[in-house]
């Protein structure tokens, strides 16, 4: 299939395939250069992405934002989009059948992209594009060859509002991605 960001975006703009739709406001496609080097792949849409229709615009947003510019980047330099493009409700954990229906809008995504980094952020996109059997603890910051990708893990930043005392060990991580970055990226510090 020759795909195009036209023909994905029409594709799954109306989207049944899960239940997910029935309480949706708002699909939350992805933002960012679709030209980005660098991906960064969060869980699901919470509160204010259902009603915005944008990913991490709600206060783990922020705190994204915030990691992203500790290493020089911003949205416009990077491609954001999540495991699952609708709510679950009360921001409980996407369901294994919702994972799977969604994943096809990802994987076209991340073939139009053709990203050199994908940066999953927490146990769920983890453990649904690096490892079913992850360990975010144990294995977060760890660069691994997937299909001719380098993948990593840091955590969540919901996990980081949570929890401050991890805050360092992802600062590492983020130190560790730009270190990646400038080692396999053409254009991204330029
Ligand atoms: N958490 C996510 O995983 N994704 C978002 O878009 C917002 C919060």
């Amino acid at each position: 299939m020759n795909d195009t960001w036209e023909k994905l975006k029409s594709d799954c703009a109306d989207c049944r395939l899960c239940g997910l739709c029935e309480t949706r406001r708002n699909l939350v496609f992805g933002v960012g250069s679709e030209q980005a080097e660098i991906m960064f792949i969060g869980e699901g849409p919470g509160e204010q992405e259902d009603i915005q229709g944008v990913p991490f615009v709600g206060p783990a947003g922020k705190l994204l934002d915030d990691m992203l510019s500790m290493i020089d980047l911003d949205r416009t330099k990077v491609y954001i989009a999540n495991i699952v493009k609708c709510r679950p409700p009360g921001n409980r954990d996407p369901q294994e059948n919702e994972q799977a229906a969604c994943r096809q809008w990802l994987s076209r995504q991340i073939k139009l992209v053709d990203p050199k980094i994908i940066v999953c952020l927490g146990r769920i996109a983890a453990k649904a594009l690096m490892d079913e059997n992850f360990r975010i603890t144990r294995e977060h910051g760890e660069f691994r060859d997937i299909g001719g990708r380098r993948y990593v893990a840091t955590y969540h930043p919901s996990a980081l509002l949570r929890d401050i005392s991890k805050r360092p060990e992802a600062f590492m991580d983020l130190r560790g991605i730009r270190k990646e970055i400038r080692a396999v990226c053409d254009r991204t510090y330029r």
